[in-house]
Parts: structure tokens; sequence; C-alpha cells
């Protein structure tokens, strides 16, 4: 039987604004299996962050549980929550958000330098990064220098270079012209299946979806197959 690396038990989310409440999740459960490549596809505005976010541990839901690798870390403690991040977790964002200021090589350095000391290892571990997303010969130009496809691929590196159990990529293909986004969405396929990393990946493009172990689509708070 395969492994579970993240439950959602019953999970709500409701979102408070001065006028109204927002119910965005509704009693959701999920499994998501160790090395599972999970595509979470749904219409703009249909809960896709929300969804991401409380599976990145980013985000609480109003209700329900999870548990990550194991253990319920619904209440746990923020400090204890950061460091769980820190050590399992890896992120891509549509934006990239990568660090303006500081070149590729220095924005997947930069992580690493929270969870160890070791300066020979992390720039071995950096360096091997960006040559497998392709960036051998630009890791030392600073994003404004690099396309979107590029920028991608270093924040691609930037999530997997703590060897994460789990990567959350929100839209990680929407801000990407068509070629650009099948490329990056077969790299995210290709590191899914060499280093066994579990990936979960939202997207309202229906052509992505064809790269998912799993499809699952959400609408009006549930999570449904998608075929
Ligand atoms: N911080 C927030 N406060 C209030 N409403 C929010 C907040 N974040 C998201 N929402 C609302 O929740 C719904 C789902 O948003 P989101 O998770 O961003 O969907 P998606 O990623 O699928 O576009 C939307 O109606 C959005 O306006
Ligand atoms: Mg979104």
């Amino acid at each position: 039987m395969t492994k579970v690396l993240i439950e959602l038990k019953q999970v709500s989310k409701t979102y408070e604004t001065a006028a109204e409440q927002v119910h965005v999740l509704r009693d959701l459960s999920c499994n998501i299996c160790y090395g599972d490549f999970l595509v979470i596809a749904g219409a703009s505005g249909s809960g896709k962050s929300t969804l991401l976010n409380i599976i990145g541990c980013i985000d609480k839901p109003s209700s329900g549980n999870i548990v990550f690798a194991g253990k319920d870390i619904t209440a746990v403690r923020l400090e204890d929550l950061n460091l769980l991040r820190l050590k399992n977790i890896g992120y891509v964002f549509q934006s990239f958000n990568l660090i303006p200021v500081l070149s590729g090589y220095e924005n997947v350095e930069f992580p690493l330098l929270f969870s160890s000391s070791d300066k020979k290892a992390i720039r071995e571990k950096a360096e091997q990064m960006l040559v497998r997303v392709g960036l051998g010969n630009r890791m030392h130009y600073v994003p404004a220098r690099l396309s979107g496809g590029q920028r991608q691929r270093v924040a691609i590196a930037r999530a997997l270079a703590g060897n994460p159990l789990l990567v959350i990529a929100d839209e990680p293909t929407a801000s990407l012209d068509a070629d650009t986004a099948v490329s990056i969405v077969q790299l995210l396929k290709d590191l899914n299946e060499e280093y066994g990393v579990t990936i979960v990946l939202a997207t309202h493009d229906p052509l992505i979806m064809r790269y998912a172990s799993t499809k699952l689509f959400l609408k009006e708070g549930h999570l449904v197959d998608a075929h």
C-alpha cells in the first residue's frame, strides 16, 4: 500500500471580511501519498491557493485537521511549523518570488543557510540543482537578466535544494508562454520521478493536467475526480 504523506481531514476554510463570510473549503478530506504528482485544477477563485497554502503549512484551516508525515500539525506552535516548513517543504509560485538583488545562485543558497553551516556542502548542492534545471552557465545572473522560464527554473532549484518531502507549486506556469509552460511542468515531473519528491500543483490550464499522477478538480469547496 502506498504511504500517506499528508492527510486532510474535514478541512474547512472561511475568510471573514467586514462585509461577508467567504466559505472557500467545505469539509474537504484528501490523502496525498509519498511520490504523488497531484494536480489540482479549478476555476479562478475556486480556492486552489487557499488549499495549497493549507497543504503547504503556510495557512491554517478554520476547522478540520492536517496530518503531515504521521504527525497531526493542526495545533503545533508557530516555531515548530516554521521548522517543519524549512526542513520538508519547497515552494514555487506563479510570480517566481525571487529576491531581485541576489543572483540565481544566491537565491538557491539563501534558504540553505538557515538549516546548515556547512558552506562547502551548501555550495555544491546549490550548484548541482542549478545545473540540473539547466542553468549551469547562468547561475550568477540576477533575475532581471533571466527570462521568465529561467527565473522559474531558479525557483524550482531553490525549492528542491533542501531535499524536501513536498513541493507546492501554485500556478507555476501561469506567467509563461505555452511552450515554456510545458517545459517547466516536464521539469517538475522529471524531478518528481528522480527524487521521489511529492508535488502538489495548482493550475487552471487543462493542458497541464496530463502530467498528473492524480488529478483532482476543486469545485464549490470540494475536491472531485477530474477526467
Ligand atoms: N485573505 C483573504 N480574505 C478574504 N477572502 C479571500 C482571501 N484570500 C482568498 N479569498 C477569497 O477566497 C476565494 C478563493 O481564493 P483563492 O484561494 O485565491 O482561489 P484560486 O487560487 O483558485 O484563484 C476567492 O473568492 C477569494 O476572493
Ligand atoms: Mg490562486
